[in-house]
């Protein structure tokens, strides 16, 4: 079997992160982690060093991959930097993007006549563009993109902003439909355009992308 990443390290995100708001309750938001899980998987059968930080998901980890389970934005943030450098980051998880401003210590009761809560949310940090700016900085920085519409336009529009190399996006359905299933259809999107992987089960289009990024190291093995 060829192994065309032998000798590098992968470091992938999946999944969801919950951001809790008292110790019964969260936010959270739809991912399996089945995509990040099958990428993992792929890049270990390519030969990789593979590490896999991987938010609350009910996945078996992949034979031969380092996993650290994470909950929250910020901790996925730590323990993604904990584990760089890398030669290749693929931040594949679906990262909450606010949290609340307070976790409550104890669960946040109703009180007679409350007609509503007030959340106050803040901005996780993030993980994808903090690892493009990172010393040293993976040779490849892979993003993803879940988009409902304009896939192509908003993926083109996130490259750019977060420096990244390649990002790999899916439509996703207004229902959320796009997130559970066993297949996908990936637009890439690098600097030189944009290339369809699929549509195919996750586990061959993880290949594919695997394939891809092996192509593009060896073009600029630095
Ligand atoms: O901007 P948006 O959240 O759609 O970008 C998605 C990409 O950014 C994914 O690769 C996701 O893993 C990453 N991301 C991140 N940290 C955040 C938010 C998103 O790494 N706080």
């Amino acid at each position: 079997m060829s192994a065309p990443l032998a000798g590098r390290r992968v470091l992938v995100t999946a999944g969801p992160t919950f951001e809790d708001l008292d110790p019964v309750r969260f936010l959270g938001n739809r991912s399996s982690g089945k995509m990040g899980f099958a990428i993992a998987a792929a890049a270990q059968r390519a030969g990789a060093d593979v590490v896999l930080v991987a938010g609350p998901v009910h996945l078996p980890a992949p034979e031969g991959v380092q996993r650290i389970d994470v909950r929250s934005a910020a901790q996925m943030h730590d323990a993604v930097f904990a584990a760089l450098p890398a030669d290749v980051y693929i931040g594949a998880a679906a990262v909450a993007d606010f949290t609340p401003a307070h976790i409550a210590s104890s669960k946040i009761k109703k009180q007679p006549g409350d007609d509503g809560l007030q959340l106050r949310l803040v901005r996780t940090r993030d993980i994808l563009a903090d690892v493009a700016l990172a010393t040293p900085r993976p040779t490849l920085v892979v993003g993803f993109a879940a988009e409902t519409d304009a896939v192509d336009e908003h993926a083109r529009a996130k490259r750019i902003a977060k420096r990244v190399d390649l990002i790999a996006a899916n439509r996703v359905g207004i229902d959320g439909s796009g997130f559970e299933g066993d297949d996908n259809t990936l637009h890439v999107h690098g600097a030189d355009g944009h290339v369809q992987l699929g549509p195919a089960p996750k586990t061959e289009i993880a290949d594919q992308l695997v394939a891809l990024i092996a192509a593009r190291l060896q073009q600029d093995p630095r």
